[in-house]
């Protein structure tokens, strides 16, 4: 029963630089698992409710979203363009989606087991997508890569192939070749059957597109020199040896690559097939004692996020898990693997957007939300059955550092409290010295939209006002007891105990960085497990 469930689940998450398209291209994949009978009701401007509170004022009015959450559908392949017939189960957890990054984009990214990287076909690899490309090499996630915006003016097929092999040492293998340029979206050239995948265009892209499957004489015939430049470039990347292999694909060093307009709805089938048949199924994960918690043993899960005060109408904390291994009924009573305790999973809830529903069963591969899960933080694991701790996610390393204070003195027991809520959420890192004291401590982040959800949460959930005041310094590194004495002897070092314990020097930049590691060679300074290491 759980092999079965496992076999059908894929669980990915989408890569990309904000207005790549990665919301138009989710609601396509919901549109196509006819979740949705047209296109822009999930993400669209036209669906934003607007009973929203403060926090989602915030996201409206940045267009960002800070929530992370997981849009479930079922999607049957249809049966002549696969020997596949089974009705999929397909994952897709959305990563954060705002120009600046924080630590819960590198979090999700755990909790996947492959990625579409979606690049925009005029502006090719853009720094979000590199940084977070970076992640999933490190965890060694397969990517798929999809050129989206097909359908507007942008770059050459080849160009973007070279372009993604050259910079980041992937080599696309696409899947399917565009007819027609940039701009001119005709159809896909199907590479594995030399057929012609010819698409019509439909009202505003509200509904399916229809795909008519041309013989390639056929093809010729229609499309004439967009045809034959299709053929001919495909056959030069087979030449280079760019056709599709699994294995390599697998092993993160080629990526299956569609060109596609989520708009129009060209070539998401197209993602939906390759994401079934090439994408890998959830296995299972390697425990701190080095034994593997296989999916087909009893209930295990990871938690990679943890999320309060996200609506008003909905103000409690929710984690949410990652299901490893075995079957999830709600209900169930699992062990909380770092206390021990119990945790009762009465409140399981399947979350997309601004709307949940209750969750029955879940297998590996599910991301279900815990409600008023005040105990559980990122990294943490759930079981039953034979006891299973996982790895903690490790904390990536931050890049900005700033003394955080309350504005007002007569609320400093509530700042204290909020502190230590948003650190165990894994909001921020907490950081202390016994110089500065513990009244104002110091927040480091991945990316500084961090310090801003800090100071939403501090108002709007311990209505304390606060201010951030900027550190100056860029680096963090890992050191020894031996080592600080020395170090805070140092101009632009300052060390800190962070609340996992850690030591932490923080440097002004790297220049000094390279300078005390030639002047005091016997000085600790590890790099801290950085996202593109
Ligand atoms: P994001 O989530 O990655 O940030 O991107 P989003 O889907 O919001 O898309 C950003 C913009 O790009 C939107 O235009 C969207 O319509 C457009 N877009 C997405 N996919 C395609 C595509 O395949 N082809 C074309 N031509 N455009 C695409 P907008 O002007 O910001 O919003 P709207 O007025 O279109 O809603």
């Amino acid at each position: 029963m759980v092999a079965r469930e496992v076999a059908r689940r894929r669980t990915f998450a989408i890569i990309s630089h904000p207005d790549a398209g990665k919301s138009t291209m989710t609601e396509a994949l919901a549109l196509h698992a006819r979740m949705i009978s047209e296109a822009g009701a999930i993400h669209g401007k036209a669906g934003r409710r607007s009973t929203v509170s403060d926090w989602m004022e915030m996201e409206k009015a940045r267009g960002i979203s800070v929530s992370s959450t997981a849009l479930q559908f079922n999607y049957r392949l249809d049966k002549t363009s696969s020997g596949v017939d089974e009705v999929n189960v397909i994952n897709l957890v959305d990563t954060p989606g705002h120009a600046d990054f924080s630590e819960d984009t590198y979090r999700v990214l755990t909790a996947v087991d492959a990625a579409v990287m979606l690049i925009d076909a005029a502006k090719g690899l853009e720094p979000q997508t590199l940084k977070l490309f970076q992640v999933c090499r490190h965890r060694g996630i397969p990517i798929i890569t999809i050129v989206n915006k097909w359908d507007r003016p942008g770059r050459t097929p080849l160009e973007l192939i070279d372009e993604i092999s050259d910079r980041i040492g992937l080599t696309p293998t696409p899947l399917y070749f565009p007819v027609g340029i940039a701009g001119d979206f005709r159809g896909l050239l199907d590479r594995r059957t030399g057929k012609y995948i010819h698409f019509t265009r439909t009202a505003g892209g509200a509904t399916i597109a229809p795909e008519e499957l041309i013989e390639p004489e056929d093809a010729l015939a229609r499309e004439e020199d967009d045809w034959t430049t299709a053929v001919e470039e495909s056959e030069l990347l087979s030449e280079m040896g760019q056709d599709h292999d699994q294995e390599m694909f697998l092993a993160g060093q080629t990526s299956p690559m569609i060109f596609a307009s989520a708009v129009l709805n060209f070539g998401v089938r197209q993602l939906l097939q390759a994401l079934i048949e090439l994408a890998p199924p959830p296995t299972g994960r390697e425990a701190i004692d080095h034994t593997v918690r296989e999916v087909t043993d009893a209930f295990s899960a990871v938690v990679f996020k943890v999320q309060a005060g996200m609506d008003s109408s909905h103000r409690d904390r929710l984690a949410y898990m990652r299901i490893v291994s075995g079957e999830f009924e709600r209900g169930m009573v699992v062990t909380h693997a770092q206390t021990g305790k119990p945790f009762a999973t009465k409140y399981a809830q399947a979350v997309f957007g601004r709307d949940r529903s209750t969750v029955d069963t879940a297998y590996p591969g599910d991301v279900v939300g815990l409600v008023n899960a005040m105990a559980l933080a990122p990294g943490d694991t759930l079981y039953s059955g034979p006891k299973v701790q996982f790895p903690p996610i490790p904390s990536f390393a931050p890049e900005h550092f700033s003394v955080c204070r309350a504005e007002s003195a007569g609320k400093y027991k509530q700042f204290r409290k909020a502190i230590d809520q948003l650190d165990s959420e894994g909001v921020v890192q907490v950081l202390r010295n016994d110089i500065r004291g513990d009244a104002s401590p110091v927040l480091a982040a991945v990316g500084p939209m961090q310090f801003e959800v800090v100071t939403a949460r501090m108002k709007t959930e311990f209505g304390v006002e606060t201010s951030f005041q900027g550190l100056p310094y860029q680096l963090a590194r890992r050191t020894d007891a031996e080592s600080v004495d020395e170090l805070n002897r140092q101009r632009g070092v300052e060390v800190f105990t962070r609340s996992d314990g850690a030591l932490l020097a923080l440097v002004s930049d790297k220049w000094r960085l390279q300078y005390i590691e030639k002047e005091h060679g016997d000085l600790t300074l590890e790099p801290l497990v950085a996202a593109a290491d």
